[in-house]
Parts: structure tokens; sequence; C-alpha cells
């Protein structure tokens, strides 16, 4: 194992771990760390070679755009060529916290990074492992998920070991994040404020602040024949070793579609996993049944979707079938994420 690893707790700081991230950073290296949505795979944003290893590291195309993290309103400026007044506002209201907003870049900022575009994505991230690793490393880190490309974002920092801890320098170990789900992006370099990628800020709260956003319509169309702005929107992405499906509907007759479609696998020698929550655990006798949180509590699914994917993958089931979580307010983020994994595939009841 290459990576050193460092754990340390949110609440207390451990400042010479963190000086030497900020060293390993500044000197062109790549230190994963944790943030509120999940652990980012870090490099100094403003060095062409330090964004070239993090698409080494991830195995990721490198047109494929990073986010340039800053932990400072000060240093928006710099990188951008202008602040729209309601990016202003939402940065104001959002900032720190799991917002991405996209702008025309500076000149300072290489091609490297935005993956060959003119624009450029930034968002100030609230963990404050997060922000001081940024303040240490000069104030602008470059940090797509610390995941290799194509598997599911970690949210434990055992996940960022799994993909990457012979392939980077460091690796900050902050327990498990509190989202679970990437930033919300606002492109505002579109004439109405668009959302690239919805998360835990949802469009209705985003309208409140700012008046007019839309959403992208790559985003919600079912099918890919329309294409999602964010490059990296428009990968199979996520994506479980097993074939995925998510069974939709009222959930009675959801729970017995599960049950029969699992039957049915198990009688041709398959192993099949099963996403359930609390509420249904005790609905199917059969499979590997892995919970993925509480109906009650959206926030607890987002925050175990991509550890349960995971956890699958170490089990070897073949078949996986979920639930569907059309939740409030996140739902429509969980719904992305979880479609995206399961390449589309779903069965109306
Ligand atoms: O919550 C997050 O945003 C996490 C943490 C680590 O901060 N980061 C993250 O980065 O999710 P990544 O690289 O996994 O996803 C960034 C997404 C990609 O879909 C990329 O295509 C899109 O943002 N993106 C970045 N810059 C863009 C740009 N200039 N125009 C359009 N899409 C962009
Ligand atoms: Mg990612």
């Amino acid at each position: 194992m290459k990576a050193e690893i460092v754990a340390m707790d949110e609440t207390k700081l451990d400042m010479p771990a963190l000086e030497k991230a900020g060293e390993i950073l500044r000197k062109g290296g790549l230190v994963a760390f944790p943030t509120e949505t999940v652990y980012g795979l870090g490099g100094n944003a403003l060095d062409p070679q330090a964004s070239q290893k993090i698409y080494a590291a991830k195995g990721r195309p490198s047109d494929n755009p990073l986010i340039i993290h800053i932990a400072d309103m000060e240093h928006l400026s710099a990188i951008v060529k202008k602040v729209p007044q309601s990016a202003q506002l939402l940065a104001e209201k959002c900032w720190p916290g799991p917002l991405t907003m996209i702008f025309e870049k500076a000149d300072c900022v290489p091609l490297e990074t935005t993956g060959g575009l003119e624009s450029v994505a930034v968002r100030m991230p609230s963990n404050k492992i997060a922000l001081e690793v940024i303040r240490q490393a000069g104030g602008y880190v470059a940090a797509p998920s610390a995941n290799t490309s194509g598997r599911p974002s970690p949210t434990l920092a055992r996940h960022v070991i799994d993909d990457l801890a012979d392939k980077i320098d460091m690796i900050i170990d902050g327990g498990m994040t509190d989202i679970g789900l990437e930033s919300t992006i606002v492109d505002f370099t579109e004439e109405i404020p668009t959302i690239l990628r919805p998360g835990y800020l949802s469009e209705p709260m985003l309208a409140k602040i700012i008046g007019q956003v839309r959403m992208d319509p790559g985003i919600l169309a079912a099918d890919s024949k329309t294409r999602p702005k964010a490059p990296g929107m428009r990968y199979k992405h996520y994506a479980p070793k097993a074939d995925l499906v998510i069974v939709e509907g009222d959930l009675a007759p959801v729970i017995e579609k599960i049950n029969s479609l699992t039957e049915e696998k198990l009688r041709q020698g398959s192993k099949v996993g099963i996403i359930c929550t609390e509420e249904t655990k005790t609905c199917y006798p059969k499979g590997v049944l892995k919970s993925i949180g509480s109906r009650a509590s959206e926030e607890s699914i987002a925050a175990h979707l991509y550890q349960v994917l995971r956890d699958f993958d170490q089990e070897e089931v073949e078949y996986i079938y979920s639930e569907s979580f059309q939740t409030p307010r996140m739902g429509q983020a969980i719904m992305n994420r979880l479609l995206k994994a399961a390449g589309h595939e779903r069965i109306n009841v």
C-alpha cells in the first residue's frame, strides 16, 4: 500500500497531519479526504499535471471535468470570469455546503482540470477537514469523488482504500460522510440557471432563493436520447457488479414482485440480493437482504445508497432487486443515482 492513512474527527482536527496533506498537494501529489457529500480525491487544481494524475488514478476519461474546491469566498473571483448576481446569492445561502456552481473559467485554470471546457465547476464544502485541507493546499483543490471510475462513490474511507490505496499519497479517514450523495450542480453559463445533477439541495429549495431555475432535460429523460450536459452524467455510473433492477409501484405489489423474481432466480441457482428498508425487511423470506435506511428518513436512504451497492459487490450476488425511493425532497437525487446504477432497468407493477 502506498497511501498513508490518517484518521481524525471533524471536531478535533489533527493539524500536523493536515499540514502534511497540504504539503503533498502543493508538491503535486494526491490526497483523499472526506466532504459532507462523499469522499473526494484531491489534487492542486491549478497544476495541470496534478489533474492528469487524478484522471490516471481513477481511470477516468480526461474529458470529464473536475470540480475545484475552495474554502474562502475571496478565492472564487480568481478562477472565474464573472459571478452573476443570482449565483452570488446562492453562494451566500448555501456555501459552505453541498452545492457546485459552473461559471466561465479564468485563464489561470488549466484545461486539464476542466476536461477541455471553457467553463469551471466550483464548490465550497462544509466539512471542516475538507476546508482545512483546501486552505493548507493553497486554496484550490480539484476533487472528483474518490472512487475508481464507474464504481459507486465512496462514503467511507474503507471504500477509498479499496479503490485507490496503492495509487495515491494520503487518505484522511473522517468517518462516514453525512449526506452520501454528490453535490447539486447548477450551471450559471446558461441563460436560466440549470441543474445538471440533482442532490441534497432540490429544485424547489434553489428556486426559493434565486427564482427561476430549470432541470437539465438530459437528466429528466428516461432514455439515453437526450444527453445530459455534465459529461459525468452521461456514463453508466455507480455500477454494481450484479444486474440491478428497480421495481416501482405501490409497496405491496412491489414486495410481491421482488419475492417472485427472487424465487425464480434462486430456482435457477443464482445468488440474489434485495435492497429493502427498515419497514419492509421482514417481508422478504429469501435472498440476501440489505436495508438501505428508513422510509421515515430520506436522509438515511441517501446516506446508505452507495454503501449498500458496494456491500453487494462483496457478497458476489448476481442479481439485485431494489424497491424504489421516490421520497419527497431528495427522491429525485436518490432515484437518479439508483437508476443510473441499474442502467435504467426498471419494472413497473
Ligand atoms: O459532492 C461532490 O460534488 C463531490 C465531492 C468530492 O465534492 N465531487 C464530485 O465530483 O462528485 P465528480 O468529479 O465525481 O463529479 C463532478 C461532475 C461530473 O459529472 C462532471 O462531468 C461535472 O461535475 N462537471 C464538472 N465540471 C463541469 C463543467 N465545467 N461543465 C459541466 N459539467 C461539469
Ligand atoms: Mg464521481
